[in-house]
């Protein structure tokens, strides 16, 4: 008897160890401990034994019954533990893999794009691009490039002055006072920093200078009171007026092609001398000025040309407010300013300003 015992103990084990899962194992129990299991039923008939055998039976069967109990209980650890790992290793999340995001991933704005297309032009003839500061003082944004006291554009109605009294104790103008009411203002363009940059650094310079730019105006189709420009300034010796139409003849092909050609018109800015306004041909009726069914183009108004920025030789009296190295009867350079959103609109028939600040998407997503 107790070898039968023994050897149902040795069968139930092997079968344990092998049990692949809890539904298994569960057969197993109720066959080899179950009410109606052999084992059970031993334990139960010992009283019926001879008394000589009742003891060592009695002990092989509770001893075969507590080690197979413990066995059940130990493979059932280890099958919920397997299953357990199974279970985290399928839900694993690699955080290394690029997710996919519920709406597309952006792209940058068309007048981002726009502004390093230009500053590209100009790194690849060996300009630096500068940036400098929007709240500036009177004497950069104006009397440093030659605005006489008085030029309308230093009026109240066309510039954001900052009221002095709000700005930080301690803050003087450049001539070292405390700022009057209309020393620092919001800058109505890039040119401050042909000056600053001047300052900075001796000649020969080559900068652009991207930023916003401020103007108190009417908010329309062609009028924001913020944009932004692109200034140039080109110094060295002997940069003539030949060298900025190269220059610029340059920049307007790489911007709309190489089919472009370009012109200078005489113009008026009080810092350049002289002062030239650039046309680029137009793009629509290639210098025609009709379109190809005879109407007059609308887009350059029938002239063939469009003008982009205005230009000129810096004025000697620009850099005699610069002084140092900047001798103004010996040091010659020319500058440009540009604006990017009128570049923008050119180039991708653009109608109107407001439309690159509405953030429509449907807008947007047309410059990726
Ligand atoms: N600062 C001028 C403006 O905002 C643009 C400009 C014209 C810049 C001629 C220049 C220049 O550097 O030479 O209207």
């Amino acid at each position: 008897m107790v070898d039968r015992i023994e050897s149902l103990r040795a069968e139930a084990s092997a079968a344990i160890s092998a049990a692949p899962d809890r539904a298994a194992l569960e057969e197993l129990r109720v066959r080899f401990l179950g009410r109606r299991s052999e084992l059970t039923g031993i334990l139960r008939g010992i009283s019926e034994l001879e008394p000589s055998e009742r003891g060592p039976v009695g002990a092989a069967a509770n001893a075969a019954r507590t080690a197979l109990e413990d066995e059940l209980a130990a493979r059932r650890e280890a099958l919920d533990a397997a299953e357990i790992e199974r279970a985290l290793e399928g839900e694993a999340i690699d955080v290394t893999l690029p997710g996919t995001p519920p709406v597309a991933p952006g792209h940058l704005h068309v007048l981002t794009r726009t502004r390093r297309e230009i500053e590209d032009v100009f790194v690849g003839l060996g300009y630096r691009v500068l940036e400098g500061p929007e709240i500036e003082h009177d004497f950069y944004n104006f009397t440093a490039l030659n605005h006489p006291p008085g030029h309308p554009a230093r009026m109240l109605q066309d510039s954001f002055y900052i009221d002095s009294t709000t700005l930080p104790a301690g803050v003087l103008n450049e001539r070292g006072l405390p700022p009057g009411p209309q020393d620092v203002l919001l800058r109505t363009h890039t040119s401050p920093m042909q000056v600053r940059a001047m300052e900075a650094q001796e000649p020969p310079i080559f900068i652009v200078v991207p930023g916003t730019v401020y103007r108190r105006d009417t908010i329309d189709a062609t009028h924001l009171p913020m944009f932004n420009q692109v200034e140039g300034l080109a110094v060295g010796e002997g940069i003539s007026l030949t060298d900025l139409a190269g220059t610029l003849d340059h920049a307007a092909k790489a911007l709309f092609g190489p089919e472009r050609r370009t012109r200078l018109k005489p113009d008026y800015f009080p810092f350049t001398e002289p002062s030239v306004q650039v046309d680029v041909s137009c793009f629509a009726c290639d210098g025609s000025g009709r379109l190809a069914n005879g109407e007059r183009d609308p887009l350059c108004k029938g002239t063939g040309w469009i003008e982009i920025l205005g230009a000129g030789m810096v004025d000697p009296n620009v850099f005699g407010f610069v002084g140092g190295e900047y001798d103004p009867e010996t040091t010659q350079g020319f500058a440009f300013g540009m604006g990017i959103e009128r570049i923008a609109m050119l180039k991708h028939g653009i109608p109107d300003l407001r439309l690159f600040f509405e953030n429509d998407v449907r807008f947007l997503e047309q410059f990726s």
